[in-house]
């Protein structure tokens, strides 16, 4: 695409005020973002969905208003800032990113070094679901334990059947850590085949597409699977109803790291809680696991390959018109999603 044929305006999905659903409205003459010196101009396909963007809306995470919602999209490039020669890009390039710059529109002026080449073998929509969800649970299961879990010992992932954790057990396995793996009856064949040694299924709350916590000892079966010792590391994405499970599951020297919200946040836990195991926990974010260029290419390098050779089975769940925006957000929140959801722009 030709700079003189780049609109004023654009469609974008804007928050103005943060809340409920409501929140967002569709706006269909939004500014067209001005490329900067160290941007890329993308006309998106696709926009990711993720629970940040619920917080962002509903205002329990922190942005200035007025926003366009969404921190994860693909597209082409269309337009080059001064500086970007560094990256290796091109008008007419098929990319994907992750950036606080606004998704849900058509198009969006990026860093260029937040910006990664769609492997022609993996196609748009499974690079995207790559992205946040594939990166995170890259960091949680390389990094983020800090090497306090080794091959071969048992590591605890909840909601093996939904996004993020559906490849934090795939990767769990890759590194050779054995996996105990929940899931909802609800999410249970979603679950990919090989991702866990032991999998305990839960009810379904009633009335709802998450699990009941309480429907199962959770605990009790973690020490039987583990001639109690309980687990070295685990990969806890729900919060709320989770987090007194999960420190009751760690081994000696296991590490709990907390690092969603799913059920609501965590409460806060007296540091004391974890001197009988010696415990450590953790509560990190993506941005500091993809930090550099260098480790941004590192990770999404290494979940394509896996993607590419078939160790890691990627779900798009839903694929959502952009107009179905509040639709889309409503579905995430109701817990019900397996795998990606997207907004087609
Ligand atoms: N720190 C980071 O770097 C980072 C990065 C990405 C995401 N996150 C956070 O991690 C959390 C999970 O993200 P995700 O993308 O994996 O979400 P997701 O695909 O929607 O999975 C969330 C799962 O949590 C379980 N859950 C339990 N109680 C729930 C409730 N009340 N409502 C909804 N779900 C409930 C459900 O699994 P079951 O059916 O098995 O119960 C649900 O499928 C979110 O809080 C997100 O913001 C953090």
């Amino acid at each position: 695409m030709a700079e003189s044929t780049i609109p004023d305006t654009m469609k974008a999905i804007v928050v103005k005020e943060t809340g409920g659903l409501e929140a967002m409205t569709l706006d269909p003459s939004y500014p067209v973002p001005k490329v900067g010196d160290n941007q890329v101009l993308i006309k998106n396909e696709f926009a990711g969905l993720n629970f940040i963007d619920t917080y962002y809306r509903s205002g329990l995470y922190k942005q200035a208003c007025p926003f366009i919602s969404g921190q994860e999209g693909g597209g082409t490039v269309v337009a080059l800032g001064s500086k970007t020669e560094d990256f290796g890009l091109q008008v007419g390039d098929k990319v994907v990113y992750v950036a606080l710059v606004g998704s849900y529109c058509e198009y969006s002026a990026v860093p260029a070094s937040k910006v990664v080449k769609v492997p022609e073998s993996i196609g748009m929509e499974k690079a995207l679901a790559c992205m946040v969800q594939g990166l995170t649970a890259h960091y949680l299961v390389t990094d983020a334990h800090a090497g306090l879990i080794q091959k071969d010992q048992w590591c605890l992932i909840f909601s093996v059947g939904s996004g993020t954790c559906q490849w934090a057990a795939q990767i769990a396995k890759v590194r050779g850590f054995k996996v105990i793996g929940t899931t909802s009856k609800s999410k249970a064949d979603a679950v990919p085949k090989g991702a866990c040694d032991e999998l305990i299924v839960l009810d379904t709350a009633e009335g709802k597409s998450h699990s009941d916590y309480t429907s199962v000892d959770i605990q009790k079966k973690v020490m039987e699977i583990t001639n109690g010792d309980g687990v070295k590391c685990i990969v806890d994405g729900v919060g709320q109803s989770t987090s007194d499970i999960s420190i009751q599951c760690l081994a000696r020297r296991g590490i709990w790291i907390s690092f969603g919200n799913a059920s609501g946040p965590v409460p806060p836990v007296a540091i004391k809680r974890f001197t009988p195991k010696s415990a450590f926990c953790t509560r990190p974010k993506l941005g500091d696991y993809m930090a550099t260029r260098e480790e941004l290419e590192y990770r999404a390098n290494d979940v394509f390959g896996l993607v590419s050779n078939g160790k890691l089975d990627v779900k798009v769940d839903t694929v959502f018109s952009v107009e179905q925006a509040r639709d889309a957000h409503e579905y995430l929140e109701s817990g019900k999603s397996k795998g990606k959801v997207l907004l087609r722009i």
